[in-house]
């Protein structure tokens, strides 16, 4: 069998990918009942799981309006930035397919990227630099760790130098608006630009009332309740050797934060008890586990929320359909768009 390797000049690893701050992610987990998602893509096989749901599901793939927002943010960001060096910091760039888009239409533009994706999961952080590496992009190293690794984004690698472009490509859905925009927020600088998008509750202007939120998300619920996605879901448990005791996964349009999205629990099928990460855990039959959540905002919703937390949205796209959009955002005090 040929032997391969993949050979990356540098590949940095935060604490916060390391065995304690894991350890304890996951003792919160089940004493809060709320599934840290950072869960659901550490491994090898959560990642293959992912990729085989975002393959099957992400509308990207199949749909080119999806494909053509990111193109468009892209390119808009192409020809102001044309000619510049640029460090290209992809977080939770997942497979990097979208990072490519905009890697592709900066170097089109005669740009020098460098590119930094940073990612909980190993697996992930190396899969989209490769898909950088195999774009012609030289200067790529990985960072593997959680979004407060960009507090400590002045000791990462070096001082690559040139305009700090930060993507936050879907991950408005799948974290809390403190732990997201509160650290991009906090890592941005005056000159720096954010691309961030998000998956939305596709409603209507019209009628924003909690009803017409309520039925769009029934509406999307087929893209969450699905045999990709509960086989993906289920591995974590499986890894925690906790599997058989809960039920699985059950989805249902909910609020989170006042926010609508969609929610999937799981159920302990008895009364349970033991240790957990050196504590004693107990939990009575029929208590649940929140095991996922998406969170689809209004791009009005999401401008509050970001306000809130001291980003400014700035113009972008979104699909005619109203399920994804696209936007630049600042940093609220120096806010320029
Ligand atoms: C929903 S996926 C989005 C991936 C990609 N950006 C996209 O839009 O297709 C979430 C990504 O964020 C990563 N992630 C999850 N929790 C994280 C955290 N706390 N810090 C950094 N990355 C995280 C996951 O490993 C995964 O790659």
């Amino acid at each position: 069998m040929e032997f391969k390797m993949k050979q990356l000049s540098q590949l940095w690893v935060h604490d916060s990918a390391r065995a304690k701050t894991l350890a304890l992610r996951r003792r919160e987990s089940l004493f809060q009942g709320e599934l840290d998602q950072r869960f659901h893509y550490l491994t090898e096989k959560q990642a293959q799981l992912w990729m085989e749901v975002h393959k099957h599901h992400a509308p990207l793939f199949r749909d080119p309006e999806f494909f053509d927002i990111f193109k468009n943010a892209a390119a808009d960001l192409a020809s102001e930035l044309a000619g510049e060096s640029i460090h290209l910091i992809g977080v939770g760039a997942g497979g990097g397919e979208k990072e490519a888009i905009v890697l592709s239409a900066l170097r089109s533009a005669g740009c020098r990227v460098t590119y930094t994706p940073l990612d909980v999961s190993l697996e992930l952080a190396l899969l989209s630099a490769e898909a950088a590496a195999d774009q012609g992009v030289v200067e790529v190293t990985p960072v593997v760790g959680d979004i407060s690794a960009l507090e400590d984004i002045h000791q990462w690698p070096e001082e690559i130098g040139g305009r700090r472009v930060f993507t936050a490509f879907g991950l408005a859905p799948n974290m809390m608006p403190g732990a997201l925009y509160g650290r991009l927020a906090g890592a941005l600088r005056p000159e720096d630009v954010l691309l961030l998008s998000a998956n939305l509750a596709p409603v209507s202007e019209a009628d924003l009332s909690e009803e017409a939120r309520n039925r769009a998300c029934q509406e999307i619920l087929p893209q969450y309740d699905n045999i990709e996605t509960r086989r993906w879901l289920q591995q974590v448990l499986v890894d925690w050797g906790i599997s058989d005791a809960l039920s699985e996964p059950v989805f249902e349009v909910q609020q989170l934060d006042s926010i609508w999205g969609i929610g999937a629990n799981c159920h302990w099928l008895s009364d349970v008890k033991f240790y957990w990460e050196g504590t004693l855990f107990e939990a009575e039959k029929g208590s649940s586990l929140r095991a996922f959540y998406s969170l689809r905002y209004t791009p009005e919703d999401l401008r509050t929320v970001m306000r809130k937390n001291g980003l400014r949205l700035g113009s972008g796209y979104t699909t005619a359909c109203k399920q994804e959009g696209v936007w630049r955002a600042f940093r609220d005090s120096d806010a320029t768009s």
